[in-house]
């Protein structure tokens, strides 16, 4: 796992969009694998401003993204689908077809997150999968527990996340209790990983990530097992490592 470490916000979000950059540049067919989340925003805006500025062609991209709640619609302000349309995928020329996000109204659920995994594995894995982290170490929503579930699945919110994601909902009782999210096994079917990590409040999560023991109550912890992790965070993320 190799670790930069940057002074701020916005050099982690440049140091992330060059990194995807140059993935998309080396093959303008690739596969994003997308997280969402407040910390990717910057190097999303970043990519639609390569975009706009004729450096970056996505209109071979296909993408998939980590997680989405559960039940929400699509439409809903606070889905995951609505937040890359509107932070990505509306800002560049993607064609929507080639975009997946979890289907957070899917009537049989298992049905559908198998047919995502499946689909994942029918675009020839993953080329870059951006991912966050939470607060407790959760990637997508993968969150600590004694077993994880290794591939796409429905799982329910631990009570620091809906706590976490409050902030963006009326109130904390609107969260959804649950999600359908990628699992450690999907993530891992990318061949190169970045996560990006901002504050003092990921600080703890870092520190069990890049220094803690190999847990699954630290999902992320887990990521020093793949070939090609790059973690870019800043110093106030990184500050307990010390
Ligand atoms: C959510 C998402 C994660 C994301 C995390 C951190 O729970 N499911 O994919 O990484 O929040 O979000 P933020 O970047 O806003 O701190």
């Amino acid at each position: 796992m190799k670790v930069i470490v940057v002074k701020d916000y916005n050099e982690m979000s440049e140091k992330g969009a060059q990194i995807m950059k140059d993935v998309i540049k080396n093959n303008p067919e690739c596969v994003l694998g997308l997280a969402t989340g407040d910390t990717p925003i910057g190097m999303y805006n970043l990519l639609a401003e390569g975009y706009e500025k004729g450096e970056l062609d996505f209109s071979k991209v296909r993408s998939v993204n980590l997680d989405e709640y559960y039940p929400l619609s699509p439409d809903n302000d606070q889905s995951y689908r609505y937040f890359m349309n509107k932070n990505l995928f509306d800002r560049i020329n993607i064609d929507k077809a080639n975009t997946n996000v979890p289907d957070g109204m899917a009537k049989d659920v298992e049905k559908s997150c198998a047919e995502y995994e499946a689909k994942i594995d029918a675009m020839g894995g993953i080329d870059i999968q951006v991912l966050g982290i939470g607060r407790n170490g959760h990637i997508g929503f993968n969150e600590p527990d004694s077993e994880l579930v290794p591939t796409t699945h429905l799982t329910a919110l631990t009570d620091s996340t809906i706590e976490a994601n409050s902030r963006f909902f009326a109130s904390e009782n609107d969260v959804p209790k649950h999600a359908i999210t990628m699992g450690i096994e999907s993530v891992f079917k990318a061949r190169k990983i970045i996560v990006v990590a901002s504050g003092a409040s990921k600080a703890e999560a870092i520190r069990a990530t890049v220094c803690g023991n190999l847990s699954t109550n630290c999902p992320a912890s887990l990521l020093r097992l793949h070939p090609d992790v790059t973690i870019i965070c800043d110093e106030a993320a990184y500050s307990l490592c010390k």
